[in-house]
């Protein structure tokens, strides 16, 4: 069996996409690509100020103009911002020659990961997990939809997640064929 062209990651805030990321290309000798950090490098400012600025509607058109660009890159490793799955017109260039991977995580994992964090301007709110559980009802559905594989990321160490990824995407014993077949086609 032969690497994908592309690996990208989908998930809400607080999934992994970044850590793992950034692990399984260093994994599958692929680059690694962020696209959030690369809209922050090429517009010169961070996302709370882009969404402050030019509003939620002005960083989408800036995130799908990122995920056309980025869709074009082979043997890279992309990880997505939690609300790329929310326009159509993104899912194209999310599948494209590519393993779609979702990092499921419970609503409490994505709230203990997202706590401290002042970079997410969704959560700078009284109430960030009702925005989450909000945002995971909407979104699940088009995360499971666009997956080829759904990984549940709690309770397990980013190291974990990355050796049972690699094994998904690339099975190269007979026995860890075996083991994928086992686990069923999309879960682990
Ligand atoms: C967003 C998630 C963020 C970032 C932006 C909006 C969302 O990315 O793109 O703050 O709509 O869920 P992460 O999922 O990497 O935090």
């Amino acid at each position: 069996m032969s690497l994908p062209k592309r690996v990208v990651l989908v998930g809400p805030m607080g999934a992994g996409k970044s850590t793992i990321g950034r692990m399984l290309a260093r994994e599958l000798g692929y680059r690694f690509l962020d696209s959030d950090r690369i809209i922050e490098e090429r517009c010169g400012a961070n996302i709370p100020w882009i969404f402050d600025v030019e509003g939620e509607a002005g960083f989408r058109q800036r995130e799908t103009a990122m995920l056309d660009k980025l869709s074009a890159e082979p043997e890279t490793v992309l990880a997505t911002g939690g609300g790329a799955v929310m326009r159509a017109e993104n899912h194209p260039l999310l599948k494209k020659d590519s393993v779609v991977i979702y990092l499921r995580t419970s609503i409490e994992q994505q709230v203990e990961r997202t706590r401290k964090d002042r970079n997410r301007p969704l959560l700078q709110n009284d109430d960030p997990e009702g925005v989450l559980r909000k945002l995971f009802a909407i979104r699940d559905p088009l995360y499971t939809e666009l997956a080829d594989i759904i990984m549940f990321t709690d309770r397990k160490s980013p190291r974990l997640v990355v050796r049972q990824l690699v094994n998904r995407i690339n099975p190269k014993t007979p026995r860890q064929q075996r083991q994928v077949r086992k686990e069923g086609r999309n879960h682990v």
